[in-house]
């Protein structure tokens, strides 16, 4: 099959198209043909050398991918040859083909392409395992999300939209804030040119968010523990803006707060399938609805990684960057 391969760690000309082989089927997976696979933001510290897969997992990048199931496994009983999926992938979507345990492989969502279910098996993943499973966040309460334009943030504010809360995100121009404020932001803050503390409390009358969905680490970690809610959950899942950071504590004592991190792609087989099925039962149905809407910003053939790699590096995109084979 062909495959993009890393030649050597470096910038997106290291991604070349190559002929390797086919990928090997375990008595638990499904071999997918792929149709479409979705960059993330982690493919390009992958491909820099700062993000090596997982033991066992493929070489290729590519941790999402949408396509028609070409074999089983021998202990497969759900899925059938033929059947449309998406797939949560340990790695290996950037490729002709890509095999994957059965319990990360979800039905294409009711009404949508076989194209665009590739943008959703990472950020709803991501997403419904983090703010709603482990920060519980509810009808009601109160959610900043930084860099609301990206692939995981234009998924979390149509969610956490349609399960009735009130989000704030930040961004970096006005047409990204526009673009927020159009699928559901309720407050759109420029992190450029405002103080994101300063209107989230404005904006809270002074009370602060229950949660925050944060993908820069430590450069954002003493303000976002200042703009929380008592009781309010901060999830950290990006480390953008560095890994160390010197803080003042009193807040998340006199505010009784809890700081969480995760990384999906490290997970267990088992532990990704509990989370599969949990986005099947409470983030599909809003997708049906056509509640939750795949925002795909731009499409390249899988021969033009490279081409897309600088697209999301440049950072001019909103919401997902497909890739074709
Ligand atoms: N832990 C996990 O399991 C997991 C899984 C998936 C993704 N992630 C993380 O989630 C983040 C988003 O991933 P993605 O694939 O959706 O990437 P993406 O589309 O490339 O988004 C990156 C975002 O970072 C924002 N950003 C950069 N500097 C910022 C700042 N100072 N303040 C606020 N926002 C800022 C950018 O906003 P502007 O363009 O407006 O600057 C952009 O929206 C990444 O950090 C990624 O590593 C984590």
């Amino acid at each position: 099959m062909k495959a993009i391969v890393i030649t050597t760690p470096g910038g997106p000309e290291v991604l070349q198209l190559q002929d390797v082989e086919d990928p090997k089927l375990g008595d638990d997976d499904v071999l997918i043909r792929v149709h479409a696979t979705a960059l993330n933001r982690a493919d390009t510290f992958q491909r820099q050398g700062s993000y090596p897969p997982p033991n066992g997992a493929s070489p290729y990048l590519g941790v999402e991918c949408s396509g028609t199931i070409q074999s089983l496994g021998i202990n497969v009983s759900r899925w059938k040859i033929g059947d449309q999926v998406c797939a949560l992938l340990p790695g290996g979507g950037y490729a002709e083909k890509v095999a994957v345990p059965a319990g990360q492989v979800l039905p294409v969502p009711s009404g949508i392409s076989l194209r665009d279910a590739a943008s959703f098996p990472e950020v709803a993943c991501t997403v419904w395992s983090t703010i709603f499973m482990i920060s519980r966040l509810s009808q009601g309460e109160t959610l900043l999300i930084h860099g609301g334009s990206s692939g995981i943030g234009t998924f979390a504010i149509q969610i956490a939209k349609y399960r009735g809360v009130r989000v704030f995100v930040t961004a970096g121009s006005e047409e990204k804030l526009d673009f927020c404020k159009s699928i559901g932001a309720d407050v759109a803050i420029n992190y450029k040119t405002h103080d994101f503390v300063a209107k989230v409390k404005e904006e809270t009358g002074g009370q602060g968010v229950d949660v925050i969905l944060d993908c820069m680490g430590a450069s954002y970690y003493q303000r976002n523990l200042d703009c929380l809610n008592f009781d309010g959950r901060l999830f950290i899942i990006g480390i953008q803006g560095g890994v160390t950071a010197e803080v003042d504590l009193r807040p998340l004592v006199a505010k009784r707060l809890t700081v969480q991190g995760a990384s999906l792609r490290n997970r267990s087989v088992e532990n990704k399938a509990a989370i599969i099925s949990e986005v099947e039962k409470n983030v599909w149905p809003a997708i049906a609805e056509g509640k939750v809407k795949p925002l795909v910003y731009k499409t390249f053939p899988l021969s033009e990684a490279a081409e897309a790699h600088r697209l999301m590096e440049s950072s001019q995109h909103i919401g997902k960057i497909l890739l074709v084979p």
